[in-house]
């Protein structure tokens, strides 16, 4: 099922990282998905910070995989925009990465297909303005539903 947010200012998104990173499980795969530019890196140094890192957080446009240990958690930022072939993504071990306990955060997901796991979640970035964003998400599986569900209910249902 989708759930659709409109007129997602920064301000809401960091709230809506925040609540994210409320009661967060070890093990979690999202997707981040939507165009240049809509917002999808923001929302990835919203939730890092709200999980108290305070260092440079970098675009992993050149690097592919960032790696982040954040109390007990460990958070793997992907950025797949410029791969060129899925198949790159067997030469930096990607098989390593899904298989220990990490949350998983990746951008271009669409560029990687079968190299990468199932997700719980997928959020869909739309530009509605230059500050404002839809924000479109599919829950897949009872831990995607359960951080929507911790979304919604942070945000408050007059938001929805
Ligand atoms: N409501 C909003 N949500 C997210 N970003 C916003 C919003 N309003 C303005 N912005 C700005 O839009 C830009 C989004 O850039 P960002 O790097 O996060 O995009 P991206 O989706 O990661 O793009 P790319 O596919 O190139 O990696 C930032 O400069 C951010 O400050
Ligand atoms: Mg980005």
């Amino acid at each position: 099922m989708l759930t659709s947010i409109k007129n997602i200012n920064e301000i809401q998104l960091k709230k809506i990282a925040e609540v994210m990173a409320i009661d967060l499980p070890k093990q979690l795969n999202l997707y981040l998905l939507g165009d240049l530019g809509a917002g999808k890196t923001t929302f990835v140094r919203y939730f890092l910070q709200s999980l108290g890192y305070t260092d440079l957080i970098k675009s992993p446009t050149y690097t592919i995989v960032e790696t982040y240990l954040i109390q007990d958690k460990k958070i793997n930022h992907f950025d797949l925009y410029r791969l060129i072939d899925p198949e790159e993504l067997s030469y930096i071990g990607i098989h390593d990465y899904f298989s220990s306990e990490a949350i998983n955060l990746i951008e271009w997901p669409e560029k990687g297909k079968a190299f990468l796991p199932e997700c719980d979640l997928e959020i869909k970035f739309q530009i509605e303005t230059e500050k404002v964003r839809e924000l479109i998400f599919k829950a897949n599986s009872r831990q995607g539903e359960e951080i929507l569900k911790q979304i919604k209910e942070g945000l408050g249902e007059k938001n929805i």
